[in-house]
């Protein structure tokens, strides 16, 4: 055998120049970077999350299409089931989109700033990147429904609540990106339980709206990996074409069954995390030279300090777009 072969061959073109997603995880007594649940579940949860693991038949392949758990969920959001698909944390919701709609010579366009892992997702599905720049307060409006649909692009992102500027957008500019694009509009709602209003309802009168939610904030899951989508039946049909086999594990489906069942449990921590923000953000606003920007998340946007001779809402922000630490997730 020739020497020559004994090497690693090259990956995909500039798979090298893409470093590999690495959000700090710390050890340390408050982590703020990734936007989890501060707070550990109850013990009622973890009671019955346990029994529930104890009857998991893990030496079968777990239910393909996650039945049960899709009729339970639908059934507490009130949609139909056959519109509502769920996946490993609404991180893979995101690829298997990108892989169902994006691809070769086929764009989606981002309203930066926004999550981190769109471009991402994007370019490992080999989706070009379209960016429109949204200024202070990163409210959209008709400037940017007039920007979407220059762009053409085949999936236009919206973050609401944003990672990482907070801030919710309103859902009658939703519904209008909804109504003049003919591509997708998907909704990223990993925050909408702390703040805003879901864009879930539309998804019947816009059968081009996806919805993308996830277990890993409000229930604070993130360590199942659960997330979901709400979207037309024909939509979820075409995520089941690029989907893994079993990629839900029967772990994580029972997880999920029983974090419904304690749904209440988790709401009730949502006013804890909603009120910890609020005392924050009001504390940051006290200090001197600081700007501060409001939050519909579970996170507070890193504070701005206020260059001097600069007016509120200008100070400190490099290019259109103020940078905002953490929010990773
Ligand atoms: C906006 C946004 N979408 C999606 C996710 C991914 O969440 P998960 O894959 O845990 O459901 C995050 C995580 O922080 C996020 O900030």
């Amino acid at each position: 055998m020739s020497g020559n072969h004994q090497r690693v061959p090259e990956p995909r073109p500039g798979l090298r120049g893409v470093e590999p997603y690495q959000a700090p995880q710390l050890d340390v007594p408050v982590r703020l970077n990734t936007n989890e649940c501060p707070y550990p579940l109850p013990p009622a949860f973890v009671e019955d999350l346990a029994a529930y693991l104890r009857d998991v038949k893990l030496h079968r392949y777990p239910d393909r299409e996650a039945r049960e758990l899709r009729r339970r969920l639908a059934e507490r959001l009130g949609v139909d089931p056959e519109g509502l698909w769920v996946a490993g944390g609404s991180n893979e919701i995101l690829q298997q989109v990108l892989l169902a709609h994006g691809g070769p010579g086929r764009r989606a366009l981002l309203f930066e700033p926004t999550y981190a892992m769109y471009p991402r997702i994007a370019w490992v599905t080999h989706t070009e990147v379209g960016r429109i720049d949204v200024v202070p307060p990163f409210v959209l409006g008709p400037d940017h429904v007039r920007g979407a649909v220059a762009a053409g692009a085949e999936i236009t992102f919206v973050c609401s609540p944003n990672n990482p500027t907070g801030n919710a957008q309103p859902l009658e500019v939703i519904e209008e990106l909804a109504g003049v694009l003919p591509g997708l509009v998907l909704v990223d709602e990993a925050y909408v339980e702390f703040g805003g209003k879901s864009a879930a309802g539309l998804v019947e009168s816009c059968p081009n709206l996806v919805v993308v939610r996830t277990f890993s904030k409000a229930f604070a899951l993130a360590g199942a990996r659960l997330g979901y989508c709400v979207a037309a039946p024909q939509v979820v049909e075409d995520l089941r074409r690029v989907r893994l086999p079993y990629h839900v594990s029967a772990l994580t489906q029972a997880a999920g069954l029983a974090a419904l069942e304690h749904a209440d449990d988790a709401m009730a921590i949502l006013d804890a995390v909603r009120r910890e923000r609020d005392r924050i953000l009001e504390a940051l606003g006290r200090l001197e030279g600081v700007e501060v920007f409001p939050s519909d998340a579970n996170f507070v946007p890193g504070p701005v300090r206020r260059r001097a001779g600069l007016p509120a809402g200008d100070g400190g922000h490099a290019g259109g777009g103020r940078r905002v630490p953490g929010g990773d997730g």
